[in-house]
């Protein structure tokens, strides 16, 4: 399907390697230009030229921190009129509620919450005046299913997804849509150093503890980054115009409810 998105302009945040990157793969192949962001260099030069060689749109690398001002005007200033955003940000650490401080749940509600909403502010108002827009943030299933261990991941991607509920129907009649995409397990470094500590944590071998992890998910395996890439590229195309204020599991059926 020709996503009809060609020639788009795109920033995909945090996406020198995983799900951000898997993101901005998808979106080359369907001709889209995408700026790139990470903290460190080399992977993302590295991840620059592994995008562009795809063939479709070209990437260019921004060092630039998201979860800062300065990082998040950095991105801008190289790509002024997105027509594309895909929100996304490393995850908090695991672990226990008690041991967490102010500094803690400031950090996780910055990075997982406010950075996103920032660039939406910074976005929003001129896809509306262009009429085209695509805002895709990517969470976590834990919104729906939360993980003990993951408390500040849990509090405040919640956050998030109150507040883009609030504010994701509005701007549907100017073609400009908002919407969340939640991983379950994505097979990324992320999810499988998740999954060491979680091993850690219950005092398991960690093949034994992957495999009992897998074996709740309805898939049986862990989801590969180019299928959740290829589900963001297609919530950002003009045919999912009609998509909007959604949380779209990407979780191989991990979910056991119906809504
Ligand atoms: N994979 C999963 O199964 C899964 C499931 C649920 C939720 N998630 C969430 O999805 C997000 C992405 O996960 P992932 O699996 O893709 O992680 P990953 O494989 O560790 O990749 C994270 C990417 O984000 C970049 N990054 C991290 N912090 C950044 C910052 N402050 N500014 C700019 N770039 C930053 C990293 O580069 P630098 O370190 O060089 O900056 C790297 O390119 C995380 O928030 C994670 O918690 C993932």
């Amino acid at each position: 399907m020709d996503l009809k998105i060609s020639g788009r302009k795109a920033i995909v945040c945090a996406s020198s390697k995983g799900l951000g990157k898997a993101c901005a793969k998808a979106l080359a192949k369907e001709g889209v230009d995408v700026w790139i962001s990470a903290r460190g260099n080399d992977a993302l030069l590295a991840a620059a030229d592994e995008i562009t060689a795809v063939g479709g749109g070209r990437a260019t690398a921004v060092t630039a921190d998201v979860t800062t001002e300065a990082g998040r005007s950095t991105l801008l200033e190289a790509c002024p009129a997105p027509d594309i955003l895909i929100n996304n940000a490393g995850g908090p650490p695991p672990g226990d509620f008690r041991d967490w401080d102010q500094n803690d749940w400031f950090e996780a509600v910055n990075g997982n919450m406010y950075s996103a909403i920032d660039m939406i502010k910074r976005c929003l108002d001129g896809m509306i005046e262009r009429r085209f827009g695509r805002i895709v943030n990517i969470t976590s299933v834990a919104v729906k299913m939360p993980v003990t261990t993951l408390g500040l991941s849990n509090g405040a991607r919640s956050g998030l997804t109150g507040f883009v509920s609030g504010i994701a129907r509005e701007p549907a009649q100017h073609n400009v849509t908002i919407n969340n995409l939640l991983p379950g397990y994505i097979a990324t470094d992320r999810m499988w150093s998740v999954l060491e500590a979680g091993a850690k944590q219950a005092g398991l071998d960690v093949q034994a503890f992957q495999k009992n992890m897998f074996s709740k998910i309805g898939a049986k395996r862990p989801g590969k980054p180019a299928e959740f890439g290829a589900t963001c590229a297609f919530l950002c195309s003009q045919q999912a115009a009609y998509i909007t204020a959604q949380n779209v599991l990407m979780d191989g059926g991990l979910f056991p409810g119906t809504l």
